[in-house]
């Protein structure tokens, strides 16, 4: 985790920021492996993509193999459901593992419902939005989340390119948050790597995913640490703002 000297400029709150390495972009066949390598490497939590294949047109895991990763895991689980009806599931990855669940505002028409179980089950419970849903799609169930996931690519596949005209979603997002007072943090999960990583902090995502960002390069540790230090500079000069 990278504790910012720097305070969310809208709240005057200490902001805390946390990377977030997607299994998605792992070696599959050597999970516990690559598992060990990013948490050596400085990662804070592991993104974990589930994918029904009629959500998204691709096909992943399930609470399985989410159990089989937590067993060789030391940072908490963030399992992101790229499914329908992620109300069937919530209680089956609960009881895999999961530290943080997130479904997407699409997938159910009972959002309220699907987020409150989360939390019920003592995970933190997260919501997110594909690139072109509105915010107004979640702003009553803000209260009711830990994390808001903002797609910055469309679902479904890693290795694609970052879409930027998130950045003003983020930006907006993160005053809506701001004057609402409440303690959400905001992920951005699609394309971002160290070299953009710094756009996404100063319009304000303080959770980094990044999969081919991280597994696409040799010396893991020195990506993350490359990150991390961009989200240092980036952050201050959040405050300067
Ligand atoms: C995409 C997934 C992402 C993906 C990110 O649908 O939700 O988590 O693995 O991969 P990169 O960082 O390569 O875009
Ligand atoms: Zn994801």
């Amino acid at each position: 985790m990278v504790k910012s000297s720097a305070t969310d400029r809208e709240t005057g709150n200490p902001m805390d920021y946390y990377i977030a390495p997607s299994l998605l972009s792992a070696d599959f066949g050597r999970l516990a492996e690559k598992v060990r390598a990013v948490e050596r490497a400085g990662a804070d939590l592991l993104h974990v993509d589930v994918m029904d294949g009629r959500f998204v047109p691709n096909i992943t895991i399930g609470p399985p193999a989410v159990a089989a990763i937590k067993r060789c895991a030391s940072v908490p689980l963030d399992v992101h459901l790229m499914i329908v009806e992620p109300e069937k599931y919530i209680d089956a990855f609960a009881e895999a593992g999961a530290g943080v669940i997130t479904v997407h505002a699409e997938a159910t028409p009972h959002l309220q419902r699907a987020v409150a179980r989360i939390r019920e089950l003592g995970k933190k419970s997260g919501v997110a939005l594909n690139p072109s849903t509105s915010i107004s799609a979640i702003e009553w169930v803000l209260s009711d989340v830990d994390m808001v996931l903002l797609m910055t690519v469309n679902p479904g596949f890693g290795g694609q390119a970052f879409l930027p005209g998130m950045l003003g979603k983020i930006e907006l997002l993160r005053s809506q948050l701001a004057r609402t007072g409440l303690p959400v943090d905001i992920e951005v999960d699609g394309g971002v790597k160290a070299d953009n990583v710094s756009l996404v902090v100063k319009a304000g995502a303080n959770v980094i995913v990044s999969g081919s960002g991280i597994f696409g390069t040799k010396d893991y540790g020195k990506t993350i640490a490359q990150m991390k230090e961009n989200i240092r500079k980036a952050s201050g000069e959040g405050e300067k703002r």
